[in-house]
């Protein structure tokens, strides 16, 4: 069904020499919740009907995983709202890869079962504020108590945990120390994300809280230690001495990765994205229901990714040209 062996086994690999074996697949659009940073508009939702099923997310993987694909992080939009969620991951688990998880927490309890039964070690949760009132703000839902508890009970049960914090100027730079004093007691990677534009955001430069800020503020208050960077990383890790956690920063926008890049995303409607911040999309899953051949569409929109930032330049988006890329919820993080 996925074509020519010739194309299968070389490997995911592009014009400047990167290996992707790392794929993406938002499975949802649809969140539960609706940060500011990510869907201001809570009705902004595309409609139900066009989004991939079950089988079709299963079958893609299959054909990742044969095309290369060593790790596949299930996203959303908020991924455990997929109503065959425990089937898509019972179906992926059995594919020779690693598989990760991103979530808002708020269904975690419901599903640590699963994700043990099925092999997922790897749990990035956003938490962006620890402030009751303001994750409200954030978020827009009441929902913080049950969030956290579940973040916790995640590290109790000895899942890897990555906090994900976006940090915004004005809205809680002012809890970045408090954030990285979780790491002395918790067993957990707190992540510090930079800020970044995508189509309805509302992103400017103003309200960006760059790595050096972060770092700045960090190093006002600790000794960090630097970590050795590990091949394919994309945050660079410090450690405060004895902690049991670690701090990651991720700087997409002033530090880029793309030199590193391994990623491919696939969304939830069946198109292929060969960077988070390039507008051009592939259609896969037409193919797919001809019964064609995905290996040519893959390798044509792998073909196609550009040096860094999908030939866009992100941070001069305040400059009023439109951004034209989907929105976080949509591409999935
Ligand atoms: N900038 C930075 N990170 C974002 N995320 C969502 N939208 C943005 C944005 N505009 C992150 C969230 C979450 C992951 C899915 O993507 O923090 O952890
Ligand atoms: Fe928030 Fe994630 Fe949902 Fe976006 S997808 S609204 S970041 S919980």
């Amino acid at each position: 069904m996925f074509g020519k062996k010739t194309n299968m086994n070389n490997g995911l690999v592009d014009r400047f020499g990167r290996v992707h074996d790392y794929l993406r697949l938002s499975i949802t659009n649809h969140c539960n919740f609706a940060c500011t940073y990510c869907k201001p508009d809570d009705k902004n939702c595309e409609k139900s009907g066009s989004l991939l099923l079950a089988e079709e997310l299963i079958e893609l993987s299959k054909a990742f995983v044969q095309a290369g694909i060593k790790k596949i992080r299930l996203t959303g939009g908020e991924p455990l709202l997929h109503k065959d969620f425990e089937r898509i991951i019972e179906e992926i688990s059995r594919l020779p890869v690693e598989l990760a998880v991103t979530t808002n927490g708020y269904f975690l309890d419901k599903y640590f079962n699963t994700l043990k039964r099925n092999g997922v070690q790897k749990l990035n949760i956003s938490l962006d504020s620890l402030k009751r009132e303001r994750f409200k703000t954030i978020t827009q839902r009441n929902a913080f108590d049950r969030v956290l508890a579940n973040l916790i009970l995640a590290i109790k049960l000895g899942f890897e945990v990555k906090l994900n914090a976006v940090i915004m100027k004005g809205v809680n730079e002012d809890e970045i120390i408090d954030f990285a004093r979780i790491t002395n007691n918790y067993n957990l990677t707190v992540r510090f994300i930079e800020f970044m534009p995508f189509k309805t955001n509302n992103w400017n430069l103003g309200k960006t809280f760059s790595r050096s800020n972060i770092l700045e503020t960090l190093q006002k208050t600790f000794h960090l230690i630097s970590m050795d960077p590990v091949a394919g990383q994309t945050a660079e890790y410090y450690k405060i001495p004895d902690a049991k956690g670690k701090i990651g920063l991720i700087s997409t926008l002033s530090h880029p990765f793309c030199d590193e890049c391994n990623r491919i995303r696939v969304m939830a409607d069946g198109k292929m994205k060969n960077c988070l911040f390039g507008n051009k999309e592939y259609d896969l899953i037409t193919p797919y229901r001809q019964g064609k051949n995905l290996f040519d569409v893959i390798h044509e929109s792998l073909a196609s990714k550009n040096a860094m930032h999908g030939g866009n330049h992100p941070m001069h988006k305040n400059s009023n040209a439109p951004n034209q890329n989907r929105d976080m919820f949509s591409i999935g993080g």
